[in-house]
């Protein structure tokens, strides 16, 4: 697509109004607009796709704009269509870089759509917005889906009108989210009453609707590529099942997901396409990103739903802010404690924290795979390959794609293979954040114990997380206020938790019928030219 072309078309209203004095303006795009962008009646813009960041800088000048892509008869490419529509917020977009360090910013739209930076990095937004502590003082007050919109909102800007937003997010957010007492002010957030019974569903159901939602208005559809260790794609299948502009294509290792895990991605058929890998899941991960900045499949139209995308990211702070409104006093700082793998739920509460949730650490809890537990206290950072199979299995990644966001977070710079270029403010770090390493010895003694004591049902991947927060209690003193996360459903794991318990863990609702239901799935061997020629039959 050429910088050259561009189509004026006729009239649409645009308000011609800077957005701080109300002041009347000649022409909305300024006087220093490159020729390319042509301008008729005012109004409307025909450029090609390569222009969008250009306009979105100067659109900051604009009062209360839409954006969006458009088709033109004749025109190669898509357009961009800028017209007024008052009930639009008058917020400008948030701008994501990639943690790569290429020069050019996209909004959320782009970087939804895309997934990854061309450049390989992931999206970070430019800066991260506060809320003001008297409107979280609101959240004990508010809805789950009110949180959300107050959290997601800032990042979108004008891109979703507001009206639009807190239906999607009613609808995404229709089951309840318990934050249950352990005992003292020691509590469990449970994440896994979604319909795959996995905290990904958070991020799958809001981040699918949005998704839909720019599809809809470009006319356009994707092909998402996804990588799993266990949820994210049964998460992501569901979000998009049916869907007639989307297909998912989900790369799973065969030997290290459970059978229920298994079934909930390869019992839906229609436009979810699930892939047995012979390898491990950074295997899939490799995979996944190097399809992205293949040249041969961009016309594909590959978006990502791991947490590769800041589109996961973003409805994953929420619950932080969720879960603290629940059981905490106003001014107090609580502590959180994160089963980790990937490390996009942790980078959700990293980013609750620095938008003004009042917490005091996070306890960092890995299970054998403790590549991140030892940076911390050398501060080398090396992967770990092959990763470890441990039972929290969701859990089994040797070197996590999102440590590159939380290393950009704290200045350093670290590249998609997990090259150090910059070094983090480590001592920051150790300020927030507190990594511990469970062994699978003591996530079946945390089960066992959880489940004696205080009759709490956990699966390994909450109990990763228990335990590393009793770990932390007894080396860092007693502190009121403290969420360990549960992520899955005992039912995903039921072998483990009879095991530990002699309990067989209920099945919930949402998974009642799966094990009659029929599968259907193909194997791949664990190499890129397999993927693409599988791919390939989307072209
Ligand atoms: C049940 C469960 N818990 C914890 C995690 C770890 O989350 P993250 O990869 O965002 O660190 C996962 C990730 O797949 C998971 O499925």
């Amino acid at each position: 697509m050429g910088l050259e072309k561009a189509i004026p078309i006729p009239v649409l209203n645009l308000c011609r109004r800077t957005r701080h004095h109300q002041r009347h303006i000649p022409d909305p795009i300024s006087a220093s607009c490159p020729p390319y962008l042509k301008q008729s009646n005012h109004s409307l813009y025909c450029i090609s796709c390569h222009h969008m960041p250009y306009v979105l800088r100067h659109q900051t000048i604009l009062y209360k704009t839409m954006i969006e892509y458009i088709d033109i008869p004749g025109f190669p490419g898509k357009a961009l269509k800028i017209c007024s529509d008052l009930s639009f917020k008058t917020m400008s977009p948030i701008q994501f870089f990639s943690t790569n360090g290429h020069p050019q910013g996209v909004d959320f739209k782009a970087a939804l759509l895309m997934g990854q930076a061309p450049d390989k990095g992931l999206f970070m937004p430019e800066k991260i917005p506060t809320i003001p502590r008297k409107l979280i003082d609101e959240f004990p007050k508010m809805s789950y889906p009110e949180i959300a919109r107050e959290v997601i909102s800032p990042y979108l800007g004008h891109l979703v009108p507001d009206r639009d937003l807190r239906e999607m997010l009613q609808d995404a957010y229709n089951y309840e989210v318990p934050v249950e007492r352990a005992y003292d002010e020691k509590y469990v957030l449970r994440l896994d009453r979604g319909p795959t019974c996995s905290f990904k569903d958070f991020a799958a159901r809001a981040m699918g609707r949005l998704i839909q939602y720019f599809l809809k208005q470009e006319g356009r559809s994707i092909l998402i590529l996804t990588a799993t260790s266990g949820d994210t794609g049964s998460a992501v299948a569901h979000a998009f099942f049916g869907l007639d502009n989307v297909k998912v294509v989900v790369l799973f290792p065969e030997k290290e997901v459970t059978d229920r895990q298994r079934r909930q991605m390869t019992t839906l058929g229609s436009n979810i396409f699930p892939l047995a890998v012979e390898g491990k899941f950074d295997d899939c991960q490799a995979l996944v990103k190097q399809a992205f900045v293949d040249p041969e499949l961009s016309q594909l139209n590959l978006s990502s739903a791991n947490s590769i995308n800041i589109g996961r990211l973003l409805p994953q702070a929420v619950y932080y802010f969720y879960a603290r409104s629940r059981v905490a006093a106003p001014d107090q700082k609580v502590i959180f404690s994160v089963p980790s793998g990937n490390f996009g739920d942790l980078m959700g509460g990293l980013l609750a924290m620095k938008m003004g949730l009042p917490v005091k650490r996070f306890v960092v809890a890995t299970n054998e795979n403790d590549e991140f537990p030892r940076f911390m206290q050398t501060g080398f950072y090396e992967p770990i390959r092959p990763s470890k199979n441990c039972i929290s299995n969701a859990m089994n990644v040797g070197h996590p794609s999102n440590l590159a966001r939380l290393f950009s977070l704290y200045g350093g710079q670290m590249d998609e293979i997990g090259r150090v270029n910059r070094q983090p403010d480590l001592s920051a770090m150790r300020q927030d954040l507190y990594a511990v390493s469970i062994t699978d010895e003591e996530t079946r003694r945390t089960i066992k114990e959880a489940f004696s004591q205080h009759k709490v049902l956990l699966e390994p991947h909450g109990a990763v997380a228990w335990a590393g927060l009793m770990r932390y209690l007894q080396r860092c003193g007693d502190w009121r206020g403290c969420i360990s996360l549960e992520t899955a459903d005992p039912a995903k794991f039921p072998d483990e938790i009879v095991r530990a318990t002699g309990i067989n863990p209920p099945l919930p609702p949402a998974m009642a019928r799966l094990d009659e239901l029929e599968e259907s799935f193909e194997k791949m061997d664990g190499d890129y030219a397999s993927l693409k020629a599988f791919l390939r039959r989307f072209f």
